[in-house]
């Protein structure tokens, strides 16, 4: 079972994910969770790149690749092998966040990269995908530190994601049985409530898994 987290910056994933790792081993299931971009050696390394502030000079296409290297890493390196031992991988964002922002928020052809992902991933795709919605500028102001003003973004930058987060909407409906959308403006433990029912409704029982 490959479940993702994905949606909008702020929405909670990175919050949510280990909450719902250590509840599903609780039910006996073994876990494993991971990130992108980075989540092995040579991926942490191309994360750097990518967040380095003097990389001002990044190409959008540069940007993607970079994610996708990372990505294809990951899947092999990763992924993989904890699927292949009947573990539950849970990964903190994926391919659809490629499709959201690159495509959807910056406007580049999906088509294309639609081919990108597929060679980047080698065809792997989730079971399952959370997509955490929230409202564009909620999701922004609690990125915010505690205690800062809140710094009123650009009129692009909140255009890009409001164009993500509808991007995300769309996804979700083109492969409405794959993605379940949850409403991630609530209190995180209740959206951690929507979380485990979500997760245990499309969950084979645990003694069926090949594991420990
Ligand atoms: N349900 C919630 N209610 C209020 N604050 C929350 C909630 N969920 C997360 N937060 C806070 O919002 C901030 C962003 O959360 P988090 O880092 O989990 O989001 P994210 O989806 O991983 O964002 P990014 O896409 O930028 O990585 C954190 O400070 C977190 O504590
Ligand atoms: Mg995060």
């Amino acid at each position: 079972m490959f479940i993702t987290l994905e949606g909008p910056d702020g929405s909670g994933k990175t919050s949510q994910i280990n909450p719902l790792a250590e509840f599903l081993r609780q039910q006996g299931y073994a876990v494993f969770t991971t990130r992108e971009p980075g989540g092995t050696p040579i991926g942490d390394q191309i994360r750097t790149v990518l967040m380095n502030l003097e990389n001002t000079a990044m190409h959008p296409r540069t940007e993607t690749l970079l994610f996708c290297a990372s990505r294809a890493q990951l899947v092999e390196e990763v992924i993989r092998p904890h699927l292949a031992k009947g573990e539950i991988v849970i990964c903190d964002r994926y391919a659809d966040s490629t499709l959201a922002y690159q495509g959807y928020g910056h406007g580049k052809d999906l088509a294309q990269l639609r081919l990108l992902l597929d060679y980047a991933t080698g065809g792997l795709t989730p079971d399952l995908t959370l997509l955490l919605d929230i409202e564009t500028e909620q999701g922004l102001r609690r990125r915010q530190t505690a205690g800062s003003e809140w710094n009123r973004l650009d009129a692009y930058e909140i255009e890009l994601h409001r164009r993500v987060r509808n991007g995300y909407l769309e996804l979700a409906r083109q492969e409405p049985q794959r993605w379940c959308v949850l409403d991630a403006s609530q209190p995180t433990e209740a959206v951690q409530a929507a979380l485990r029912e979500l997760v245990m409704r499309r969950m084979p029982p645990a003694h069926t898994l090949n594991v420990r």
